[in-house]
């Protein structure tokens, strides 16, 4: 809304003929480290997620975990096991209270920071971790304001560190297997996807066993926004190369009201609990609608308050075909599927076009989380790092999906007023080079 008119315009016009490359001045190169040997790690928040993603790295060969940050003891106890057990040297405990992360990122024999605390330690830990020579890793979202996108790509810009939000999903069997039927251009151009997180997340929301602090409830009792849009865009912004040669523009949100997680709270603690009489801001499904520079729209619903299966609600559409995900992956390709129907992807598609990272993997992964999604992404974390290769994803591709909450925030509040998404490229956008068919 800031840039006129036209220039919007040309830029969507060059980004879909694919003219961006030739035009824009170089690209600053891809953010690269020397190969490392072994890859020295401190983590940071080991509750549930922290020790599914500890228990994938200690599977990495050339991997040494040195240090382990939590506020909860006990927590820092389980995971010193973990690596003693995985036949490592203890790391060393560090859980003196909310900011013991930064004595943490003081060593001097770490290579990377991973966190995996609650969504508003996020920035603090990678800013810290870079601003002390680290590389950063982080859970998803890797940011839950704009203020702190723009604190992560400045900081990964001055100090050369990587910064990584671990998006899982990108690694996913379908999602890959659609990242390279999409980059052997069989659904054409590009048109919409849909995606998203929906997920019946009202008793972990309550869930305070083992003295959990309620970080999700928090969130869902302050914000009326799109809280984690990062597991269904990650795959999505990957095909339509978002970041490189592709952005997203202007989006809009609106919101249903919030009845659902009140009626749980009630029914769970009874009508005169305080859980119950707690006021909710996050309205039960958040829709956005972000349309991007190439003129491609992208539907995200988040919904994490009412009772549903499980869904990302994946869809890839072009002007040769479709794909889904949830229930189950079908596809129909024009002129290939027979008539007006669905075909199951897996069944048609799979030994042509499995992606080559998960045909390597697949076995090894298996049991190691999420389908196997979660060992996936630590192999091409630790390959990289270890091999001095750019990373599959950077502060850039943080940045513009996390930034989907605050301006999804701003949409609502504002009865779903356009909202412009900030280039963190600074314009680098255009020339960057498409992440290619990584393999294993
Ligand atoms: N990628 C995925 O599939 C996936 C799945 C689940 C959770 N997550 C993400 O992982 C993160 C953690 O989620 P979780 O479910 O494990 O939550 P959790 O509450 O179980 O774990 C958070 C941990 O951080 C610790 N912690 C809190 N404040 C801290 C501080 N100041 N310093 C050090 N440690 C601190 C807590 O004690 C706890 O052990 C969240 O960002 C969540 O969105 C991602």
């Amino acid at each position: 809304m800031s840039k006129p008119y036209n220039r919007r315009q040309f830029l969507n016009q060059i980004a879909a003929t694919g003219a961006a490359a030739s035009l824009a001045a170089a690209a600053p190169p891809e953010r690269t480290a020397k190969p490392m040997d072994k890859v020295r790690i401190g983590f940071v928040g080991v509750g549930g997620r922290g020790r599914g993603d500890l228990g994938n790295l200690l599977k990495m060969e050339g991997v040494e975990v040195r240090a382990i940050c939590d506020i909860v003891e006990a927590n820092v106890v389980r995971a010193q096991k973990m690596v003693t057990d995985a036949g490592q040297v203890q790391p060393e405990p560090y859980s003196r209270g909310e900011t013991d992360y930064k004595r943490l990122c003081d060593r001097d024999d770490l290579d990377l920071v991973f966190t995996a605390t609650p969504w508003e330690l996020h920035t603090a830990v990678c800013v810290e971790a870079m601003k002390k020579g680290k590389h950063a890793a982080s859970e998803v979202p890797i940011a839950t304001t704009l203020d702190e996108c723009w604190e992560l790509v400045e900081t990964s810009e001055q100090t050369g560190r990587y910064c990584i939000q671990m998006e899982n999903c990108n690694y996913d069997r379908v999602e890959l297997m659609v990242l390279n039927m999409v980059r052997q251009n069989l659904f054409g151009d590009l048109i919409h996807a849909r995606c998203g997180y929906l997920h019946d997340l009202r008793a972990g929301k309550f869930n305070d066993s083992n003295g959990r602090k309620l970080w999700r409830l928090q969130h869902s009792l302050r914000r009326n926004a799109d809280l984690y849009p990062t597991h269904g865009l990650g795959p999505v912004a990957q095909c339509l190369n978002i970041n490189r040669g592709n952005q997203f523009d202007h989006m809009v949100a609106m919101s249903s009201k919030s009845q659902s997680l009140h009626e749980y709270a009630a029914a769970e603690f009874g009508t005169d609990s305080p859980q119950a009489k707690l006021d909710v801001a996050l309205g039960d499904v958040v829709t956005s609608l972000i349309r991007t520079r190439a003129g491609q729209t992208v539907l995200v619903t988040h919904d994490t308050n009412t009772p549903r299966p499980y869904s990302r609600d994946y869809l890839i559409q072009g002007t040769k075909g479709i794909v889904q995900k949830y229930p189950e992956a079908k596809i129909h390709l024009d002129g290939k599927s027979p008539g007006h129907d669905w075909e199951d992807l897996i069944a048609a598609y799979a030994d042509q076009f499995e992606h080559p990272l998960w045909r390597a993997l697949e076995e090894r992964a298996q049991g190691s989380g999420h389908g196997g999604m979660d060992f996936v992404q630590a192999y091409r974390l630790i390959y990289c790092l270890r091999n001095g290769q750019p990373l599959d994803s950077d502060v850039y591709d943080g940045a513009a999906l996390s930034a989907v909450t605050e301006l999804s925030e701003r949409s609502i509040a504002a009865n779903s007023k356009t909202v412009d998404f900030p280039d963190f490229t600074r314009g680098n956008w255009i020339s960057r080079k498409p992440l290619g068919i990584v393999t294993a």
